[in-house]
């Protein structure tokens, strides 16, 4: 089955064919990190009205790339929520137009379920049932998956999300948006032993997270090396690398806690954040300690992307499910909710 994926929840407009035989066959990206750079993070308007400018070339050149016409496809997939309502939209009424059109089996997908999926995406991915660490600007959480569609949550941030504080502790910094690269950039150059930041809520039980006081703790401690308006580049990168090693710190030891309560082996992990090779490192160290696995996507498919989409669609559209002919978006919408497969 061969699915067109669209993916349009934030600032990537995302595209790409997925087969369920041949793999993934093509898939192009559009960032809007320029135009939503100078206002230091993402003007929902904007981003919608680029979304409208971008998913049509983005999808011809998909096809052309895959060597394939719009006629040679066996379902569509877009991204219906979580997400930016107006963003959600462009997708869901592009993607709901051209599957009535076409006559094929269009899907509404969940964006986390694709990031959840996408190292599935890679040659040795996991296997079911594993833990995921989804990771991303607008979620934290920890997730047991027995199979596609049978999530179970059992841990979650109370208040920001992991990309979310890279963002804004990138913002104090005086790094530019989306900060998790730069905060992790600059982090390569930092001395290891200067700082030493709290790993939040890892001294009690539980699996939940909180990233806003390590961030007030990173806000105090910039202010306090702040002379005359100046933050020197040494002290700088030295933050960030006591940041980034406190958010990797903080999830290995809850990702050993869930490993343990879960009974389980494997660790997924997923989402834009997980793009950080710190936190990746310190991740995989961890999961050979508990003689587990540790999975987590190829680059280009850690950050919002079309592959992700296309796949969890394709997944979904195979067990015979799909969307009716509304077009509805859900910018708020529980992971937990979803059917499963059979
Ligand atoms: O999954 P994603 O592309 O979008 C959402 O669904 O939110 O994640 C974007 C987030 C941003 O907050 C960005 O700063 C963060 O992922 N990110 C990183 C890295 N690359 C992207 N954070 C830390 N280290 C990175 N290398
Ligand atoms: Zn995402």
């Amino acid at each position: 089955m061969k699915v067109l994926g669209i993916e349009t929840s934030c600032d990537e407009t995302g595209i790409a064919v997925y087969d369920s035989e041949q793999g993934l066959l093509a898939d192009a990206l559009y960032s809007q990190i320029k135009l939503h750079q100078k206002y230091g993070g993402v003007v929902p308007e904007l981003a919608s009205r680029d979304h409208i400018r971008k998913t049509l070339p983005l999808i011809r050149e998909v096809m052309e790339k895959a060597d394939m016409a719009l006629t040679d496809l066996d379902g569509l997939a877009y991204t219906s929520g979580p997400g930016l309502a107006g963003a959600l939209m462009v997708g869901a009424a592009i993607g709901r137009s051209l599957g009535m059109t076409l006559g094929i089996p269009t899907i509404g997908v969940h964006h986390m379920e694709g990031h959840l999926l996408a190292p599935l995406l890679e040659e040795n991915g996991p296997q079911f049932p594993f833990v995921a660490l989804l990771v991303s600007g607008g979620h934290t959480q920890l997730v047991e998956v027995a199979a596609i569609g049978k999530y179970k949550l059992i841990g979650e941030s109370l208040d920001d999300a992991a990309g979310e504080a890279f963002d804004k502790v990138a913002k104090m910094l005086g790094l530019p948006y989306p900060g998790g690269p730069h905060v992790a950039r600059v982090a390569e150059s930092g001395n290891r032993d200067r700082f030493r930041f709290p790993r939040p809520m890892t001294n009690r039980p539980g699996l939940d997270f909180s990233f806003s006081g390590l961030k007030t703790f990173t806000l105090n401690t910039v202010q306090e090396h702040t002379v005359d308006g100046i933050l020197d580049e040494q002290t700088r990168d030295d933050i960030a690398w006591a940041f980034q090693e406190a958010v990797a710190d903080t999830m290995v030891i809850k990702c050993r806690r869930a490993l343990r309560h879960s009974g389980m082996k494997r660790l997924v992990l997923a989402g834009g954040v997980s793009a950080n090779k710190r936190l990746r490192e310190k991740l995989a160290v961890m999961a050979e300690e508990e003689n587990g696995e540790l999975h987590y996507p190829g680059f280009a498919y850690c950050t919002d992307n079309g592959a992700m989409i296309a796949y969890a669609g394709c997944m979904r559209l195979l067990a015979g499910q799909c969307s009716d002919l509304s077009i509805q978006v859900k910018p708020r919408w529980n992971l937990e909710t979803l059917p499963a497969l059979d």
